[in-house]
């Protein structure tokens, strides 16, 4: 952050660049509405902003779904990358570059740090031999990987040789592991303490080029073979600076920034992107920012079901401030939230309709009514006064400290503690009851410039989040030409004068039991979408879920065995007695399983498809004698099966009394 007496403070923040390979859905949105929501508020506190989001355009994956579509890969971003530009526009998402990895100025000076880390020695040729999830698309080691299972979501990985470019990650180990254990680098603390784990069980050099494919940027030392992945993608935060360029003044002034990431891919930011950084010679991010999900109530949402939450579809019904605040205020930061329409539409109800939207419309109504129409000037303080007056010049103050923790949910709830308060102060002075006696008029003015100066506080304390309702309610108070300033939430007598003018309400009141049937007509619109689309393709759409039920069909059909062979296995009938999240995994649970008259414990790669509580009580079928193996350090003594149903893992259930053989 470049912080001289000239110039102001500056202030850098990123999302992840997306895949564009399918359209984004709430998930996507959740995160670019926090970076952005960010952005605003550091603006507004007077900092220079550079706000970037993009899309991460190389790889096979984008290469194999263009060549299904019978386009090429350059197409077929361009069209996604389009409706994702759109739906950013749509939200009205504030960013300053959008970078896409395809573009020229990215692709050369990725280039260019690849020879530098290169020249240093730090870029090799080698033989890779490792295993492969090409449904997560991630390399495993032998210590990470011992069964050859995905410690990650539990399917059998591929043994993969070819010759590779890597990066000596290893070198740098001792000093990341330094910077994990003794600084706030990686937040939130569960996610450090799930890094810290991570390196210590040891960090090998990592494979950085393909010569499978070629949607990708040509190593420059080596036509065979182009970049993969992450030294492509995680300089993209660097390169739209103008690094490693001479005259990178944008790099000067706004390195180092923030990564605001979902916590699938803090690994990736806050290991290999700084050992990168570190070979280079250059500055490390001043915080890698891992954010929880959103799920579905059924688990993770996917698009080959047509079972996401399309932001659009909101907004088009009840406006961007209404989906930004949800986001914003449902789900606690660094954790995961299930989204259901119920839960959005009652705190649209509450919050927006109730809380806020009334609190401007009385007021509005009441200043027109007894004072004209214009806001009176402050009078003597008087009974709740000067706690109304405390907590909103201090309200601010409570925001930032939240703000600095990216804890948007606690920011909000303090402005509308200060919002329900103004309310209050509405019942406890009874204006209309003032009103009835033309001697306490002095009184009435007072009481009236207190809730005008309320509201205009709130005003500025919502812009960040909900600009528009800002606007709106700085149209009604009189007050919209005058510019919105943080610092002015701390004063309390600026209103005098002005003219208010009723608008129509801020939020309508929604009947929640029409909209709810609405969205869920929507809803099945787009399964029903997505079914035929998956009909027309002769397969499931051609993202991620597509890719595993390939690659699941592949491992599924081993060869013919002998009744012998199948004898080897030991199927019994288990019960699952209780079930819980798997302490480092976030797709694994840990289930105990009583099988007669013992009990196992038994890892399953399951989460994203069932909760703990569907598991508890369901009769399974359990492998039992398998090797037990530890997956993310837990131990698992068998395996339960499912059945997997186009990627969603349905439960094979039995009747019979646990304990008892399947044959
Ligand atoms: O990982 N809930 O791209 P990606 C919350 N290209 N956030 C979600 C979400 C959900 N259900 N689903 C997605 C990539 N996200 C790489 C990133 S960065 C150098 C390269 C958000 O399209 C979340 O922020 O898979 C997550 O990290 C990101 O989208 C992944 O986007």
């Amino acid at each position: 952050m470049a912080d001289t007496e000239n110039e102001k403070k500056t202030f850098y923040i990123t999302t992840p660049i997306y895949y564009p390979s399918a359209d984004l859905h709430i998930g996507h949105t959740y995160c670019t509405v926090m970076a952005d929501a960010m952005a605003r508020f550091k603006r507004l506190q007077g900092y220079d902003v550079r706000f970037q989001t993009g899309t991460d355009e190389h790889g096979e994956k984008i290469q194999k779904i263009a060549e299904a579509n019978g386009i090429t890969p350059k197409e077929y971003v361009d069209d996604v990358v389009g409706r994702i530009k759109k739906l950013w526009d749509t939200m009205e998402i504030s960013y300053d570059d959008f970078i896409r990895t395809t573009e020229p100025r990215h692709t050369k000076r990725v280039q260019k740090i690849f020879m530098k880390m290169y020249d240093k020695g730090d870029i090799y040729k080698g033989q890779y031999e490792g295993m492969y999830c090409v449904p997560c698309e991630s390399y495993w080691t032998k210590t990470q990987a011992p069964d050859g299972i995905c410690p990650d979501c539990g399917r059998p990985l591929k043994v993969m040789k070819e010759e590779a470019y890597f990066f000596r990650l290893s070198k740098y180990q001792d000093r990341i592991l330094d910077l994990l254990e003794n600084t706030d680098f990686v937040q939130p603390e569960s996610s450090r303490k799930e890094m810290i784990g991570f390196v210590k069980q040891g960090l090998e050099d990592l494979n950085i080029s393909r010569s499978s494919f070629d949607w990708g940027i040509p190593v420059p030392v080596d036509s065979n073979h182009v970049m993969y992945v992450w030294l492509d993608a995680l300089t993209n935060y660097i390169t739209t600076l103008g690094y490693p360029d001479e005259d990178a003044e944008e790099y000067k002034k706004y390195w180092p920034g923030i990564h605001l990431v979902g916590k699938e891919i803090v690994r990736f930011h806050s290991i290999i992107w700084p050992a990168i950084l570190m070979s280079l010679g250059e500055p490390l991010p001043e915080h890698v920012m891992g954010h929880g999900w959103i799920l579905l109530d059924g688990g993770k949402m996917s698009k080959s079901k047509g079972n996401v939450v399309d932001p659009v579809k909101l907004i088009d019904r009840y406006g961007i401030d209404a989906l930004k605040y949800f986001l914003l205020r449902e789900y606690a930061f660094g954790q995961d939230g299930i989204y259901t329409n119920e839960v959005m539409l009652n705190r649209l109800n509450y919050d927006l309709a109730n809380d806020l939207g009334n609190l401007v419309s009385r007021t509005v109504a009441m200043i027109e009514k007894y004072c004209g129409g214009v806001v009176p000037a402050k009078g003597p303080e008087e009974g709740p006064d000067g706690s109304l007056i405390e907590m909103g010049t201090t309200t601010a103050d409570r925001v930032e400290q939240y703000m600095d923790k990216f804890s948007f949910n606690n920011a909000l709830e303090e402005i509308w503690k200060f919002i329900r308060r103004t309310n209050k102060y509405v019942d406890e002075t009874e204006p209309w009851v003032i009103a009835r006696n033309e001697a306490d008029k002095a009184r009435l003015d007072a009481v009236m410039h207190n809730l005008a100066e309320s509201i205009r506080i709130i005003s500025v304390l919502v812009n960040p989040f909900i600009h528009h309702s800002s606007e709106e309610i700085r149209q009604q108070m009189g007050i919209a030409d005058e510019p919105v300033v943080w610092d002015e939430t701390r004063k309390f007598d600026l209103m005098n004068g002005q003219k208010v003018k009723r608008g129509k309400p801020i939020f309508p009141r929604l009947d929640v039991e029409k909209e709810i049937k609405e969205l869920n007509r929507i809803q099945a619109e787009q399964i029903a979408a997505a079914k035929a689309k998956a009909a027309k393709d002769g397969s499931l759409d051609g993202n991620k879920d597509k890719k595993a039920a390939v690659e699941d069909k592949k491992t599924e059909e081993p060869a013919e065995i002998t009744i012998d062979d199948f004898d080897k296995v030991l199927l019994k009938v288990g019960e699952i007695v209780s079930c819980e999240k798997h302490p480092n995994a976030d797709k694994l649970l840990v289930s105990q399983v009583k099988i007669g008259d013992e009990t196992r414990q038994i890892v399953s790669g399951v989460a994203a498809c069932h909760t703990p509580e569907e598991m508890q009580g369901k009769r399974v079928v359990v492998v039992t004698n398998l090797k037990p193996v530890k997956l993310r350090g837990v131990r698992s003594e068998g395996m339960i099966l499912f059945a997997d149903s186009d990627g969603r893992y349905e439960f094979v259930t039995a009747d019979a009394p646990d304990g008892s053989r399947v044959k």
